[in-house]
């Protein structure tokens, strides 16, 4: 067995989002995930006429922030169940499109965004490497990538596990590093009693 206190994707097994429990998920993450679209903003200094690739996106919250901030935004998400409910709700943004796929073989042009966000989802990708070569591909030259990860204590088990341990983003970094981003920081977050950690990084 890996070592879990270290492995960014420890999730990787997860069985993906469907069906009703998956449904329910998508409405619990409508809301409330404002916090982490707002720290990813403010992260990768995000500013009207960016071109945004949220990336593991979910319902879509994240989405619809980096649009009101006037990024045009192309959501993308392995589950129909996410994103049927994103679209639902993004019906009056038609700044925000929403792609079937995943982080290893994003169906994007190369050089086509300024931004990619992957909030609260490295931790379930499959392939890290082949992961960040894809936001490596997809961002232009100077562009800024952002990973968010709910803080999360060594040997947490359950849903209390869903996210990062420092070590864990720590791992992260290195990865991105060696997969040739550079300025690469790693910080911790707290609002209110959400606890974050983030790796941010940009394509040289
Ligand atoms: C915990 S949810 C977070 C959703 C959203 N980013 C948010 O913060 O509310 C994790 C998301 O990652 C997606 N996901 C899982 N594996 C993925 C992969 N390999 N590539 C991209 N997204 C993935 C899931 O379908 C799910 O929507």
């Amino acid at each position: 067995m890996s070592d879990q206190a270290s492995v960014p994707n420890h999730h990787a097994q997860h069985p993906g989002f469907s069906g009703f429990s998956g449904l329910v998920a998508a409405l619990s993450m409508a809301a409330g995930r404002g916090g982490d679209a707002r720290l990813a903003g403010r992260l990768t200094g995000l500013s009207r006429g960016d071109v945004v690739v949220d990336l593991g996106c979910g319902p879509g919250a994240a989405a619809r922030y980096a649009a009101s901030l006037g990024a045009s935004v192309t959501g993308v998400d392995p589950a129909a169940v996410m994103l049927r409910t994103a679209r639902l709700l993004t019906a009056h943004r038609r700044e925000v499109r929403y792609i079937e796929g995943v982080a290893e073989a994003l169906p994007l042009p190369e050089a086509s965004a300024t931004v990619v966000w992957s909030l609260a989802t490295v931790h379930h990708w499959t392939d890290l490497d082949a992961g960040l070569r894809e936001v490596h591909r997809v961002l232009r030259d100077g562009g800024r990538f952002v990973a968010i990860e709910r803080h999360t204590q060594a040997g947490a088990r359950g849903l209390a596990s869903h996210g990062w341990t420092e070590a864990q983003a720590a791992t992260f970094a290195e990865l991105c590093r060696n997969l040739g981003f550079v300025n690469i920081t790693t910080s911790k977050h707290t609002e209110g009693r959400r606890s974050t950690v983030s790796v941010l990084a940009t394509r040289p």
